[in-house]
């Protein structure tokens, strides 16, 4: 799976959700999330892995998961987090 990190978190640009085939990338701007989130998170269920929406970050915020940098490596769980329950 892809993990969003913290080069997101007060950006938010949503190029990725516009990119992203099983629109896996929440919350959107069209979600009433969107305004109290600091950052957008990546469902690890329905991520299919394409990678189409690594290179579309202007911040580079976005990695697959065995590429995450060291200390970013607890955005793996706050992105699975995010959907706990949901
Ligand atoms: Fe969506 Fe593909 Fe990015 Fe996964 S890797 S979040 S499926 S764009
Ligand atoms: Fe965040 Fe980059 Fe997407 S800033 S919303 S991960 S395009």
């Amino acid at each position: 799976t892809y993990v969003i990190t913290q080069p997101c978190i007060g950006v938010k640009d949503a190029s990725c959700v516009d990119v992203c085939p099983v629109d896996c990338i929440h919350p959107s701007s069209n979600e009433p999330e969107f305004e109290t989130t600091e950052q957008l998170y990546i469902n690890p269920d329905e991520c299919i892995d394409c990678g189409a929406c690594e290179p579309a970050c202007p911040v580079t915020a976005i990695f697959e998961e065995s590429a995450v940098p060291e200390e970013w490596k607890s955005y793996i769980k706050i992105n699975a987090d995010f959907f706990t329950g949901q």
